[in-house]
């Protein structure tokens, strides 16, 4: 985080909810080629899981390489709730937990960022209980949580839906088989979460193999967790008794480093992209070479060129190593400018077409049939004002306004700034014609 007011004052001040009343829009103006190099920082949807498990053991741990976006804000706000201190240092955050954290998590705070979620399992291991707000649907989806609490009630936990509340309650956690439905990143990391510190073996059969999963499993091991199977889809973990504080590097963020490639290739530009494995980006970076763009991999650099129009390509959505559904609107938006026509098919999330609406206020052609869209390029998009309706639609919606003719301006930048740091100062180092303007 930043030494900026915005994250100094959380706590003392509360300037995080006045930030929901700062309305933002971004103007952006089509036609520059990006140029230049970016460096990635730390993933959102790892940080707030690891900061969620630093509950796990009292005394003070340190996160490095931690992005400044707002969801880590939120977090923040949540660990205080929870008893703890939580003091942000350039990018780093210290996290002190108390001997005996407090177990609710309230709506006002999990409504504002879903992932809130992340706090049951270390909660439940450390207080035998929690209450945590039921995070509801949102912009992409119904977003099922029915994986985290089958996985919990097997490992002896009693969990009651009441009143918009998950009471999860238990006199001993023991480890348990779980067979996951489908590999859950959430539900991977509530029971992981609370099989560490659980009596005897739990097996996640079926696990989630993200790279942000790997991450937490590496966090958790410096911890003192026993898990093996780590990268695959079988983790097997004995609980241990307790567990220390740590030290951890977070993952760098892939869906961030893949939209600046994406960007690359849409505004024919030439950028070079520092500190992600290319590997956590194999198959984005393979469907970016299929549109005619050339890509250096040399270890945690990635070189992408283009010159000339992107070729449309195909892309189903789908667990990692498959396509990932975080970079589904910026590959919609690549193939709404693209030479050809293209299917892409989204599996995750029901309702992650919806911006498709906002693209086609800049003339994209793309027609939905449930999971579905066909896209036929034009070979120019025209600028308009859009609603981003969630963070990775925004970023489609931003690249779109990027190559389109004129002035686009971008409503809802909130869902930006939620996992997006520096996004347009990043944007304007590139060369991009892109500003922040109160609305
Ligand atoms: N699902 C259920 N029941 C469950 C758990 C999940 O039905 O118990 C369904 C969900 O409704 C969804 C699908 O399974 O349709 C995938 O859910 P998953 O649990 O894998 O995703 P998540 O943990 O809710 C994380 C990221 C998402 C990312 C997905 C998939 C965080 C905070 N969020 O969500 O990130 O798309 O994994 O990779 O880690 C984003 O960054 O824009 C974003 C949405």
């Amino acid at each position: 985080m930043s030494d900026s007011p915005q994250s100094d004052s959380i706590g003392s001040s509360p300037f995080w909810l006045a930030y929901d009343c700062r309305v933002s829009v971004f103007k952006v103006e089509g036609g520059s080629s990006l140029q230049g190099e970016v460096f990635v920082p730390g993933a959102k949807n790892s940080v707030l899981k690891l900061m969620a498990a630093t509950l796990l053991a009292p005394g003070t741990s340190t996160l490095t390489n931690v992005p400044d976006i707002e969801d880590v804000t939120i977090m923040s706000e949540l660990l205080r709730r929870l008893g703890c201190v939580v003091a942000h240092a350039g990018s780093s955050i210290t996290i002190e937990v108390p001997e005996r954290p407090d177990h609710r998590a309230d709506y006002d705070l999990v409504r504002k960022m879903r992932a809130s979620i992340c706090v049951l399992g270390p909660l439940i291991a450390r207080c035998g209980a929690a209450d945590v707000a039921v995070p509801g649907g949102d912009n992409i989806g119904s977003r099922g949580l029915d994986m985290h609490v089958e996985g919990l009630r097997k490992m002896g936990v009693h969990v009651d839906n009441e009143h918009g509340y998950l009471l999860a309650e238990c006199e001993a956690l023991t480890g348990a088989s779980v067979f996951l439905d489908f590999p859950s990143v959430g539900a991977t990391e509530t029971i992981l979460m609370a099989a560490v510190t659980a009596r005897g073996q739990s097996v996640i059969e079926n696990a989630a193999r993200e790279p942000e999963i790997i991450d937490i499993c590496s966090m958790l091991v410096s911890m003192g967790a026993d898990i093996s199977g780590i990268g695959s889809s079988s983790l097997v973990i004995n609980g241990v008794s307790d567990l220390k504080p740590t030290k951890h590097r977070v993952v760098s963020d892939r869906i961030v480093a893949g939209t600046w490639a994406v960007a690359a290739v849409m505004t024919q530009g030439d950028i070079t992209i520092h500190g992600v494995p290319h590997e956590h980006l194999a198959l984005p970076l393979e469907k970016l070479e299929l549109t005619g763009a050339r890509i250096e991999r040399e270890g945690a650099s990635i070189r992408i060129q283009m010159q000339g129009r992107p070729h449309c390509v195909d892309v189903v959505t789908l667990p990692y190593p498959g396509f990932p559904t975080d970079m589904q609107p910026q590959f919609i938006a690549l193939n709404a400018m693209g030479l050809g026509a293209a299917l892409v098919t989204e599996n995750l999330f029901e309702a992650r077409f919806r911006f498709v609406q906002e693209l086609a206020r800049l003339g994209a052609d793309v027609r939905t049939d449930g999971h579905h869209a066909l896209i036929r390029g034009r070979e120019s998009l025209s600028g308009a004002p859009v609603e981003a309706t969630d963070i990775r639609a925004g970023a489609g919606l931003v690249l779109a306004g990027l190559v389109a003719n004129g002035s686009t301006t971008v409503y809802g930048v909130t869902h930006i700034d939620r996992g997006y740091a520096g996004f347009v100062e990043t944007l304007q180092g590139l060369g991009a014609q892109i500003q922040r303007v109160d609305d």
